[in-house]
């Protein structure tokens, strides 16, 4: 039937067994700012498996996903700038499909030289990473900078893009082969924090002086170590809970050293219209450079969306995960 789609939806939360590769009504035009594209591409994030589990709550049953790439089938009647036949690329709902809405703010068309799946590979991840260096602690030459989880997707780009700034990285991960990758993305030193104490590495490197920020997406396992590493005057930016949510917070604490603590999403960055297109121009500009290397990990079928989980949650995957429809 030409107005259903196969689309990976969750009725109940909970493990992977909750993701059920569904036949279902094609979304339709309702709204005036609505794009209709036909996805190619859909980014697989950790916050998939915090709507999966029920960690972050949604109305139910919902089609998963959060970002994706394709080709615009259709458009509502007050979109200027985005035709059907256009390649873009977009933060939604619902990207876990073969066809999505959007809303036209956030629906960037992809320039010339990159393609449907690096675009899908980047944005989510690389918006998070970009934002985190420019808007939630400013990163600054010479700086010293604690990454958690630095093989990890958000983490390879942060790693290089921090470099990038002139900043010294130091990485955390679980094993060899991911400080290797972390290495070779432009971390000084690589701390694995499974065999390592953190905080002594972290001070042994700094001189005793600790970091002048932490971007933790790890959450209640690293919380604490980000605080012990962290300098006088320091920032900790905790952007994630793969390890679980962070507990409730004395904030007492952070006059030790006069710490700022900032719990960003990237959602809040981009509400308006120039918002994204800025960041979502900046970032295609350092893609197309050379100055931001995407690796994917792993390209799965759509009906292998509970596999993508259980790799994502197993701490398997380094880079990028995406569904291919
Ligand atoms: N705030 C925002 O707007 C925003 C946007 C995007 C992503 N995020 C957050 O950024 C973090 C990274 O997201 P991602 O999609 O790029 O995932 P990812 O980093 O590719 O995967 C998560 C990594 O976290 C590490 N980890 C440590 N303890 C873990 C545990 N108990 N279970 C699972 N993983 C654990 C693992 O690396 P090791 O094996 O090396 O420890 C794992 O590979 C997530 O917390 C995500 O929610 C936040």
């Amino acid at each position: 039937m030409a107005s259903s789609m196969k689309a990976i939806q969750i009725k109940n939360t909970g493990g992977v067994e909750v993701l059920e590769h569904v036949t279902i009504e094609r979304p339709k035009i309702t709204g005036l700012t609505d794009v209709l594209v036909k996805n190619h591409f859909s980014g697989v994030n950790f916050i998939d498996t915090y709507h999966r589990s029920g960690l972050y709550k949604l109305s139910l049953p919902v089609v998963l996903g959060r970002e994706g790439a394709g080709v615009v089938e259709a458009v509502g009647d007050g979109v200027k700038d985005i035709r059907p036949g256009d390649h873009v690329a977009y933060l939604s709902a619902s990207s876990y499909a073969e066809f999505t809405i959007a809303d036209s703010k956030k629906v960037a068309k992809i320039p010339d030289g990159i393609n449907l799946k690096l675009a899908a590979a980047s944005l989510l991840q690389g918006l998070t990473a970009w934002a985190m260096i420019t808007q939630s602690y400013e990163v600054k030459k010479d700086d010293w900078i604690l990454i958690h989880a630095a093989a990890g997707g958000v983490g390879l780009l942060l790693v290089q893009l921090v470099k990038n700034c002139g900043a010294h990285v130091i990485g955390t991960v679980s094993n060899d082969e991911k400080a290797k990758l972390a290495i070779s993305a432009g971390a000084e030193h690589v701390i694995n924090y499974s065999t390592q104490n953190v905080v002594d590495e972290v001070m042994r490197i700094t001189d005793n002086k600790g970091v002048h920020a932490v971007y933790d997406g790890v959450g209640k396992d690293t919380f604490e170590t980000s605080l012990a590493c962290a300098r006088r005057l320091g920032s900790l930016i905790s952007f994630g809970n793969a390890s679980g949510a962070v507990p409730p917070f004395e904030i007492l604490r952070l006059s030790e050293k006069n710490l700022k603590l900032m719990r960003p999403t990237l959602f809040k960055y981009f509400e308006t219209d120039e918002e994204f297109r800025k960041y979502t121009t900046e970032l295609f500009t350092v893609i197309k450079e050379g100055k931001l290397d995407i690796k994917i990990w792993k390209t799965y079928k759509l009906s292998d969306a509970r596999q993508a989980h259980l790799d994502l949650e197993g701490r398997k995957t380094t880079g990028k995960l995406i569904l291919q429809l």
